[in-house]
């Protein structure tokens, strides 16, 4: 082992001896850096297993450089320590790292200027790289005790054996403060430190004081928020509390492990492992789960969680990012700027017109309000009005209540958390029909004179009010749906020509928009409804925005016969194609585990997210569609009140969806979000195995999967459940994971089901799974060898039509 390990850094110690050998620069062991020497260029130091390496490394070809440490081993440069994260060095060449004749290792650039420095230590005379990635300083090579060490003085990263804490007496803290963008390792606003009010936790804090998540308090053994800390059989939690110091650190039981702690530029705490089969690192947990939390991080007058799936935040109506730089790399602290000033109360002001509101709906609305418990809207709107410093008003606990100055942490809600907020713009920037008639008729009066003009005039203002008009109806009711004319959509698919699939409610179309956006055209058979209620329906849908549900955009509604659905479409068609038949490209583990991961998380929006709790009741892989990049959304939400009564004939009637189906559905009981858990589990089961869960499979073996499934995971033989077209290739610990709580899902007892969001924090590891019992029905099944028939006990069919779809 040792012998094996020099081989390298011997090598590389040669490598830079010949590099630099006209240079007066050397360095003696590979491994460290001793008094007299210097660190240039591309020279790097190895530790002593060449596990990780230190030296100078420019973020995304920046042109900016820093010295740093990142793992030697894996590919990209994933850097762990930045030391001047702050004042980079354009020219690494002529820039030097050394330890100075005071005890200190200190940076000069170019000219000679230490612009970085670890403080002064007496008899400082090597800095080693250790195999733990931590730099330290020490009087000499045969010492270990530490003058310096980079573990004290961490940036965005917590290292298994580097600690968070706080020295008593000098007031110290070890935290992490996150990068400020990835390309920028300068200190951003979001850290991670012991909780600065003194009690026994950790903290995730926006700019070291607004405090956005805490780890829970210490029990002894494990912090209370951090379940994953508790069995985990890998991280091993210390908390230790004495006179001089207070702290956490971790270690890994397990040293082929590889793991780090990171807060990212986006303000989440986040515990990544190495996944060697894929050579990618992948999240163990995530704090805070839900993005949003994180503390102003739309900056002042950005939202989070709007419209838009493709970025968490976007600016309010009549804002403009601050900086289109740094919200290209999803650094959106700077926030958005006004597009046109405030005017005031300036009456003298020949532009006109005074500030306006912009009604937002269902927004999470900002803390801290400057409260005046004034009542009426005219008072609050004047109130705020009177005042140049306010943006803001809106009716919250029965007042008014008013906000001055920046408003941060808007985000956009869709359930009764949010009120309306009436943000305050310049008039110009307010959307708003009368605005829009004064600017055409300016325009087209200034360009000409006449009859023609006149009637110009006419036509637009007819056209404008008619478009403002439906505009408007639609806003109302649809929020940011289009409505369709039939023949729109037969013009938009090419008259129904290309067929992508079809299912119990109907056909489903391909279709190519103006602007040459591809959708999905839905037909819908048997829907009943009137009118009215099939417009409250469709718009409900249409407010559902989450990036794994297939996007509604628009719908069409010409008499009973003539309803569709038009939504995005997805390239990669539905997770069907791709698990059962063997042309398509192959899936491999990392991918199946994010389609799994991403269905939880659709199903536990849908659940517990949207304003009225959605049951799917037909969720299987045909319901699940990929995009570009094999990202799952799920499809055909929300049909159950579309289509209303029948739905549950038409879904127990239906071959292929029979295998899904929970007990209760047979059993006539009411159906709760419970039946998706079910069907989510089986789903589950097939998308491991890539086979299909009812047995009447080619190769012979007719034995009803799912129980010979749960049977696998309970005697933990979860990696024989794997496809075998993978031959292995998966993370065991997340395979294991993934198959116990599928077996949880597949419960005959709906008390036994895990909710959607408790699957979604044991996929991601923050919930621990135990080992779950066999599911009794399933064991009936295993004996009559009938997949098709899920009728159990003396129940029988027909009974399904009892079953109520709430
Ligand atoms: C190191 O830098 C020198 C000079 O800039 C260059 O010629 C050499 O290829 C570099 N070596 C490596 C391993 O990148
Ligand atoms: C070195 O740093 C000093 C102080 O920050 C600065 O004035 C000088 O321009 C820098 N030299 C180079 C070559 O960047
Ligand atoms: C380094 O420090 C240790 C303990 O502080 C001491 O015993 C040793 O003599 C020192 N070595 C040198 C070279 O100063
Ligand atoms: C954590 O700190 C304790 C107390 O100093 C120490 O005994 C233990 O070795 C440390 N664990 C790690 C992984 O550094
Ligand atoms: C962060 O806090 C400091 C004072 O502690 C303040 O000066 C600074 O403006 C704050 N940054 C932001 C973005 O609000
Ligand atoms: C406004 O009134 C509510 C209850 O009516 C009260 O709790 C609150 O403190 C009042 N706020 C101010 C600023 O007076
Ligand atoms: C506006 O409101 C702020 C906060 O209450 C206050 O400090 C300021 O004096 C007010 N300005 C005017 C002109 O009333």
């Amino acid at each position: 082992m040792a012998a094996n390990s020099r081989g390298p850094c011997y090598f590389a110690s040669i490598m830079l001896l010949i590099f630099f050998l006209n240079t007066n620069l050397s360095l003696a062991s590979s491994d460290s850096l001793s008094l007299g020497q210097s660190l240039s260029g591309n020279q790097t130091l190895i530790s002593k297993d060449a596990t990780f390496a230190l030296g100078f490394f420019s973020p995304r070809d920046s042109g900016k450089f820093y010295i740093g440490i990142w793992y030697n081993e894996l590919p990209g440069q994933t850097v762990i320590w930045v030391a001047n994260r702050a004042s980079p060095v354009s020219d690494p060449a002529t820039s030097k790292l050394q330890i100075s004749d005071h005890g200190d290792l200190v940076l000069l650039n170019s000219s000679g200027t230490p612009i970085w420095s670890t403080e002064p230590t007496p008899k400082a005379s090597i800095a080693i790289l250790l195999e733990t990635g931590n730099l330290v300083v020490r009087n000499d090579s045969n010492s270990d005790v530490n003058l310096w060490q980079s573990f004290a003085h961490p940036t965005d990263t917590w290292m298994p054996g580097g600690w968070l804490g706080v020295n008593k007496i000098t007031g110290e803290y070890q935290s992490l403060t996150s990068w400020k963008n990835p390309e920028d390792p300068a200190p951003g606003l979001f850290g991670e430190s012991m909780d600065p009010d003194g009690s026994n936790q950790y903290v995730l804090l926006w700019n070291g004081s607004q405090i956005y998540w805490t780890s829970g308090l210490w029990t002894g053994s494990y912090f209370s928020n951090v379940p994953g800390t508790r069995e985990s059989t890998v991280f091993d939690f210390n908390f230790i509390d004495n006179k001089q110091r207070k702290f956490a650190n971790y270690t890994i039981n397990d040293k082929s492990i590889i793991t780090r702690f990171v807060v990212d530029s986006e303000g989440q705490g986040l515990q990544w492992y190495w996944l060697s089969s894929t050579q990618q690192w992948q999240t163990e947990f995530t704090q805070p789960l839900n993005h949003c939390d994180v503390y102003s991080l739309c900056g002042p007058f950005g939202i989070c969680g709007a419209q838009s799936t493709e970025s968490v935040c976007t600016c309010v109506e009549g804002f403009v990012p601050t900086s289109e730089k740094e919200w290209a790399l999803n650094d959106w602290s700077s926030g958005c700027s006004r597009k046109s000033q405030l005017r005031c109360g300036s009456h003298d002001n020949e532009q006109g017109k005074e500030d306006g509101f912009l009604e937002m709906p269902n927004v999470g609305l900002p803390a801290n309000p400057m409260s005046r418990n004034v009542s009426g809207d005219s008072y609050c709107r004047e109130a705020c009005l009177k005042n140049c410093s306010c943006s803001a008003y809106a009716f919250a606990g029965g007042g008014c209540s008013i906000w001055v100055g920046e408003l941060r942490n808007l985000r956009q809600v869709y359930d009764d958390g949010g009120g309306n907020l009436y943000l305050r713009l310049a008039a110009s920037d307010i959307p708003s029909s009368s605005n829009s008639h004064k600017k055409i008729i300016a325009v087209v009066l200034g360009s000409a004179a006449g009859v023609v003009v006149i009637l110009l005039i006419c036509f637009s203002l007819l056209l404008a009010y008619r478009r403002k008009k439906r505009a408007k109806a639609l806003l109302k009711i649809e929020t940011s749906l289009t409505q369709f004319s039939y023949g729109d959509l037969q013009r938009i698919t090419k008259n129904f020509s290309e067929k992508l699939g079809s299912g119990g409610f109907g056909s489903v179309f391909k279709g190519r928009l103006a602007n040459s956006a591809q959708v999905a055209v839905k037909t819908l058979e048997g829907v009943r409804q009137g009118e009215k209620q099939f417009r409250a329906e469709v718009s409900t849908l249409g407010a559902i925005q989450h990036v794994n549900l297939v996007k509604l955009h628009g719908f069409c509604s010409e008499g009973q016969n003539r309803r569709l659905l038009v939504y995005e479409h997805m390239p990669n068609g539905s997770l069907n194609s791709h698990l059962f038949h063997d042309s398509s490209s192959e899936l491999d583990w990392r991918q199946r585990f994010q389609i799994i991961l991403g269905i939880a998380r659709g199903l536990a929006y849908l659940h517990e997210e949207c304003r009225e709790c959605i049951v799917h009741c037909d969720m299987k892989p045909d319901n699940v569609l990929l995009d570009a990049d094999f990202n799952p959304k799920i499809s055909d939400f929300g049909m159950a009140k579309l289509i209303g009564r029948d739905f549950s004939r038409v879904l127990t009637t239906m071959r292929g969806t029979i295998g899904y189906l929970a007990p209760e559905w047979i059993s006539g009981q009411p159906i709760t979000p419970k039946v998706d858990v079910y069907s989510f589990g089986m789903t589950v089961f097939e998308a491991v195995s890539g086979r299909r869960n009812t047995g009447n499979s080619a190769d012979g073996d007719a034995a009803f999967y799912p129980s010979w499934a749960a049977k696998g995971v309970i005697e933990g033989r979860a990696m024989s459940l794997l496809d075998h077209r993978l031959e292995g290739a998966a993370d065991l610990e997340q395979l294991t994971r993934v198959c116990r709580v599928a077996c949880w899902c597949i419960q005959d007892m709906e008390d036994h089901r895990p909710a959607m969001g408790q699957v979604v924090q044991v996929l991601e590891g923050i919930l621990d799974v135990s080992m779950p019992p066999f599911p009794a029905s399933l064991e009936n099944m295993m004996g009559n060898q009938q997949p098709s028939s899920m009728s159990h006990g003396e129940k029988n069919e027909n009974e399904a039509t009892t079953a109520s779809v709430s």
